[in-house]
């Protein structure tokens, strides 16, 4: 069966870019961004790269550790990545596991055998501290992600852990967001001194928290 919401991501052992790591060890007591591409030296994922290793100081500042994967050997990474930076002007600073064998693309579900027998699709997953799953994203091999989307629902689930809040439709960075239901109005006066907006009983706006 399909990784869901709320399953421990597997532990594995893997060659990166980096070294040799085992995974819930590299992750240590941070978040995870874990994501496979089709294969190296393509053009879509050429950007994709480039453009997470831009977003490292986002990462860095949201307690994140990023990761990618496809099947091809370490030493196709290692060319591929001067290629992502003389065209996209960023060095991958994050390490790509070399998943020749496909253990890790299998244990994951990344190959989706009726879009390719051969590559990895464009599998996301976001793990949090304690190793569980809380996005998963699929995308087809020719549509590049939104990795500011990634930024943003990290931040939500960030929001979500911390303050006992959830977010609206379209949210943004400083709007205001929405009590979670398991919270009770007499719990919410402690967490919410400043009081809430109601526009019905379940649906109680207040400030982003800090
Ligand atoms: C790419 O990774 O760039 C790609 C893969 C399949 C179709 C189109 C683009």
């Amino acid at each position: 069966m399909a990784l869901q919401l709320g399953d421990i991501a597997p532990d594995f052992e893997a060659e990166t870019t980096q070294g040799k790591i085992k995974f819930h060890d590299w992750l240590g007591s941070s978040w995870g961004v874990l994501f496979s591409h089709p294969k190296d030296y393509t053009p879509v994922c050429t950007t994709e790269l480039g453009y997470t290793a831009k977003l490292k100081p986002e990462f860095d500042k949201r307690g994140v550790k990023a990761i990618g994967l496809s099947v091809d050997a370490l030493g196709a990474h290692e060319g591929w990545s001067k290629d992502i930076e003389e065209t996209q002007g960023h060095a991958v600073n994050f390490p790509m596991i070399a998943d020749a064998d496909r253990k890790v693309s299998t244990l994951y579900g990344m190959i989706h055998p009726n879009a390719s027998d051969t590559f990895t699709v464009r599998s996301l997953f976001i793990i949090d501290p304690n190793k569980k799953i809380r996005l998963t994203i699929t995308y087809p091999a020719s549509t590049g992600r939104n990795f500011d989307e990634v930024l943003r629902v990290i931040d939500s689930l960030q929001l979500t852990d911390k303050h006992k809040v959830a977010t609206p439709v379209n949210w943004k960075q400083g709007e205001d967001v929405i009590i979670v239901p398991s919270v009770k109005d007499e719990d919410a006066h402690k967490l919410f001194p400043n009081g809430w907006k109601a526009l019905k009983p379940y649906l109680r706006l207040v400030p982003q928290p800090k």
